[in-house]
């Protein structure tokens, strides 16, 4: 795993998510009630961009079809067999830092 920035704290808004491309992966980072998450952006529905949606009460709504993911363990609440994965965030100097597997060279 390698800690690597996403974002920065100014950009994460109390309640919103934005989309981050790194690595040509789309990751959704969001402030969820003060608590900064980070989960894969592609929503595992219909591909619609989870870091385009909206943050309700802890969950990250999908723009295309309002589905909900827990924004801490990165379950769904519409169908418990579909989900994102999720990563952990730190703080460092203003930098939002995720914890990303390694991508082989
Ligand atoms: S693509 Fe996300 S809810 Fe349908």
């Amino acid at each position: 795993m390698a800690w690597t920035k996403l974002a920065s704290i100014g950009e994460l808004q109390r309640d919103s998510v934005i989309e981050v491309e790194h690595g040509g992966e789309l990751f959704a980072i969001c402030n969820a009630g003060g608590e900064l998450r980070a989960m894969g952006g592609v929503c595992p529905h219909e591909g619609g961009p989870l870091g385009q949606g909206t943050v309700i009460q802890g969950m990250v709504v999908c723009p295309w079809h309002m589905w909900e993911f827990d924004s801490k363990s990165g379950a769904c609440l519409v169908d418990d067999r579909m989900g994102v994965p999720v990563y952990a965030v730190k703080v460092e100097g203003g930098a939002v830092l995720v914890d990303l597997p390694e991508q082989d060279a």
